[in-house]
């Protein structure tokens, strides 16, 4: 059948109101950039005209500015999930104005398939080259792409000439059958490939293609500071001395690291560290850093479902397939986040914390237990099932007024059952066989500010009866603190019942 090429505004034609739309990609890497622009335009005028526009998304992850930002400011969401990170749309979820729920990333294609989350209408996807008989190549990230396309009644590929068509081979797309009929996901090493290298559609539903030459909206790493890089030495040493523990195979296991500064930071720091041997990656956002050290022979082999890199890094090994190709794979999230294979393949697991408490519970979403900063994400995915769950985070945040550990978090995304080590830039806590009491103590001892241990340490000696020492009545002192007074410090316990 041939392909129908058309305009982001005829494409945007064939997205209604109340329309389910699920979009390709993870985090900007391989998301749709032209045809939501057009969308978010089209919401525009119609708004105008005093009629109502507003449609579902489900995305892989975050998406780039020209997905969740131009939608966001068009007011053109109804609902959202299951990841964003972005200004726009974090302002409309907050005020709701928008529904938003989040999900573990891994689940969003089976809840669909499932019909848990209603009808997908319509599939909007970025693709390096499309066929007439159905086969789409993705670009840098996968997402949920291959589900939509299944699910979706009517599908627009964007055929963005920025990603060269010879990534064909970099994918390798595969989809679980649902219940009673799933059998185990046959990947027993990262570089396995149990797929295909291309999305297989019914070509009568691809309503049209939108050629574009779209930059990738990849953003640059801020550069590394002090507190950074002491937390990512931090983490190299701890697994060094974990496997000089014998508690790491000397071969050393495969690695998930999140997203962000840090995780680059402990990707450049585990590179630098000779006790460390050259490792895998098996996660879902492929950094600047996993490149880098790929070039430098430290990372053999990366599977992961976008590659969430710098322009210039995406150039690079645009440039330089040859070298590339047989050392990444971009899968599906159902896939590279699946639980199943983190537990067969024994992750080292690294998240990032918004904040924790003393006793090892985790808030990776909600500020002050309240505003949404931008989901699970794959934290929950990987930090359950690992090998080994680590979670990093600075020890304070907005200049010392915020310290990243409070008696009891205000909102929980991982539970001290799950989270086995937290690192700061002061030191490593190994929660691992501890008491609740203990794991306090080894917190305030090794990760939580100096500014902040006499606090923390007189909480405690509240002297609580229990198994879990919590004061019901203090408990949120600090995040009332730090509404009431702006600074967490402030906090004086004699306000509080004992
Ligand atoms: N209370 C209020 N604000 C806080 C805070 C706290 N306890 N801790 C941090 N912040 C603020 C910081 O000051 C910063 O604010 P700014 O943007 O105004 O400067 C912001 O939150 C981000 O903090 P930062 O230290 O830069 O963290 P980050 O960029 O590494 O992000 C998370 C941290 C938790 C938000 C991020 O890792 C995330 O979204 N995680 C969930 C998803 C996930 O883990 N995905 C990976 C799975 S593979």
């Amino acid at each position: 059948m041939a392909l129908k090429f058309i305009s982001a505004e005829e494409a945007a034609s064939f997205v209604h109101h109340d329309d389910n739309v699920g979009f390709s990609g993870f985090t900007p890497a391989g998301c749709p950039k032209a045809v939501p622009v057009a969308i978010a335009k089209k919401a525009k005028e119609e708004h105008a005209k005093g009629n109502p526009f507003q449609i579902g998304m489900f995305t892989g992850a975050s998406t780039g500015d020209k997905l969740d930002g131009e939608l966001a400011r068009a007011n053109a969401v109804k609902f959202r999930t299951p990841y964003q990170s972005s200004k726009d749309l974090r302002g409309l979820l907050n005020s709701r104005e928008a529904h938003y729920f989040d999900l573990h990333l891994s689940e969003l294609a089976q809840s669909l398939r499932y019909g848990f989350l209603g009808k997908v209408d319509v599939a909007i996807v970025e693709a390096a080259d499309v066929t007439e008989d159905g086969e789409i190549i993705p670009t840098s990230g996968v997402g949920i792409t291959p589900t939509i396309c299944r699910l979706a009644d009517r599908i627009i590929v964007e055929l963005n000439k920025k990603h060269p068509k010879e990534i064909r081979g970099m994918h390798d797309i595969y989809e679980p059958q649902d219940p009673p009929y799933r059998k185990e996901i046959p990947i027993y090493t990262p570089s396995d490939r149990i797929g295909t290298p291309y999305v297989k559609v019914d070509p009568a539903k691809i309503v049209g293609v939108v050629v574009t030459e779209e930059e990738n909206e990849g953003g640059a790493f801020s550069p590394l500071d002090d507190v950074t890089m002491a937390i990512g030495e931090n983490v190299a040493n701890f697994l060094v001395s974990e496997m000089a523990a014998g508690r790491l195979p000397k071969e050393f296991v495969p690695l998930q690291s999140g997203v962000g500064n840090v995780a680059n930071a402990v990707l450049g720091c585990m590179g630098a560290n000779p006790g460390i041997p050259a490792f895998n990656v098996y996660t879902e956002v492929i950094q600047d850093a996993v490149i880098a050290l790929m070039k430098e022979g430290r990372v053999k082999f990366a599977s992961g479902c976008s590659l969430t890199v710098s322009n210039d890094v995406l150039n690079d090994i645009y440039s330089n397939l040859d070298f590339f190709k047989d050392k990444l794979l971009l899968r599906p999230q159902e896939i590279s986040n699946n639980p199943e294979i983190a537990r067969r393949l024994g992750l080292v697991a690294i998240n990032t914390a918004l904040e924790a408490d003393i006793f090892g519970n985790i808030n990776s979403t909600h500020v002050s237990g309240t505003r949404m900063m931008n989901g699970i994400g794959g934290s929950g995915d990987f930090t359950r099932s690992a090998m080994l769950s680590i979670f990093t985070t600075p020890s304070t945040a907005k200049g010392g007024k915020i310290s990243a550990f409070v008696p009891m978090v205000s909102h929980m995304d991982h539970s001290e059952h799950s989270v086995k080590v937290i690192i700061t830039e002061y030191g490593v806590a190994d929660l691992r066989g501890k008491s609740p009491i203990q794991r306090a103590q080894a917190i305030i001892e090794n990760c939580v500010h100096p500014e902040y241990k006499a606090l923390l340490t007189e909480y405690l000696e509240m002297d609580i009866k229990g198994h879990t020492p919590q004061n019901l009545n203090a408990c949120f002192a600090f995040h009332r603190e730090l509404a009431e007074s702006g600074d967490m410090r402030n906090v004086d316990w004699s306000k509080f019942n004992k």
